[in-house]
């Protein structure tokens, strides 16, 4: 792919994408197979995961899928294995898989918020557990890599109703910066940086906007969608392309002195 000049080539290198059936994971993963990579597609979502791996091999692209739910260690063994023997390599990993619930803190149950926590916390702690294990000298792969975490802005600032969700967020913006400090001294080869999306349209961006109402913080979808956009600089929504061409920036060789940032990708809302 070429942009401005600058060639982003993936080519040769294999990348596991967690929650890549749809939404920003199944772009992020077209996007880096456009590039050259070969894609794992993981999900809990199997139909849709195998739509996802035909739509990227009709387009030319290498993909596979593997069944895989983050908070399940077994599966994270299955996941890295099925990635190094389909493709002969681990170098990318995007731990895109997470989850959402809109509600105010006090009627948000223990089981949402620790549910929450499980897949958007747990999901990446095990997935950078299985990046150091895997990607580092000596490991099954051992060739280093790139490993890049979905935050969100609401890792940076708080939302109301989104309690459970801003304190997974900015748990994984945290996760993301100790484990980029940490591979970086032991010489492992991994740079990881986090990826901060604002609002954009998948089936979760639209369930915040259908959640806040529910939660009674605003009059209809259309007036919340609007509250969203007034605080955006650029004056214009995000689409998952922004967010996929972010995540090829920090998958590639052309971000190489790029580690434990907070790449933030809003149109300038959570600047303002
Ligand atoms: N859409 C937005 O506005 C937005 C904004 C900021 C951050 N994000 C983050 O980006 C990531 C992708 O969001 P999206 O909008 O594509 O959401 P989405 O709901 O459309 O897709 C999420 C995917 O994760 C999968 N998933 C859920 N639980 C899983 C589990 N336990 N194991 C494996 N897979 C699981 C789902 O099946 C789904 O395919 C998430 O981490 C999300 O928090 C999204």
């Amino acid at each position: 792919m070429t942009q401005q000049g600058i060639q982003i080539s993936l080519a040769g290198k294999a990348a596991l994408i967690t929650g890549s059936a749809r939404g920003l994971g199944a772009e992020i993963a077209t996007a880096l197979a456009r590039a050259g990579a070969a894609v794992m597609i993981s999900d809990i979502l199997e139909d849709q995961g195998q739509r996802t791996v035909a739509a990227i091999q009709a387009a030319g692209g290498k993909a596979a899928f593997v069944r895989q739910d983050v908070t399940s260690e077994a599966d994270w063994s299955v996941a890295v294995e099925a990635t190094v023997n389909a493709f002969g390599g681990f170098d990318i990993l995007v731990n895109n898989a997470g989850i959402e619930v809109c509600a105010l803190v006090e009627n948000t149950s223990l089981k949402d918020f620790q549910r929450i926590l499980d897949i958007n916390v747990t999901g990446v702690f095990l997935g950078l557990q299985a990046a150091a294990r895997a990607m580092k000298p000596g490991g099954i792969a051992g060739r280093g890599g790139a490993v890049i975490n979905l935050s969100s802005v609401a890792g940076l600032r708080g939302f109301s109703g989104l309690s459970a969700y801003c304190g997974s967020k900015g748990a994984v913006k945290l996760l993301t910066k100790a484990a980029a400090v940490e591979f970086g001294h032991l010489g492992y080869g991994i740079r990881v940086n986090s990826i901060h999306p604002g609002l954009i349209p998948t089936d979760m961006g639209n369930a915040v906007l259908k959640g806040f109402v529910a939660a009674g913080l605003g009059k209809d979808e259309a007036s919340v969608q609007q509250a969203f956009e007034r605080g955006t600089p650029l004056g214009m929504k995000g689409v998952p392309a922004d967010i996929a061409k972010a995540a090829l920036f920090l998958a590639s060789d052309q971000s190489p002195w790029v580690t434990g940032a907070e790449l933030v990708v809003d149109g300038g809302t959570t600047a303002s």
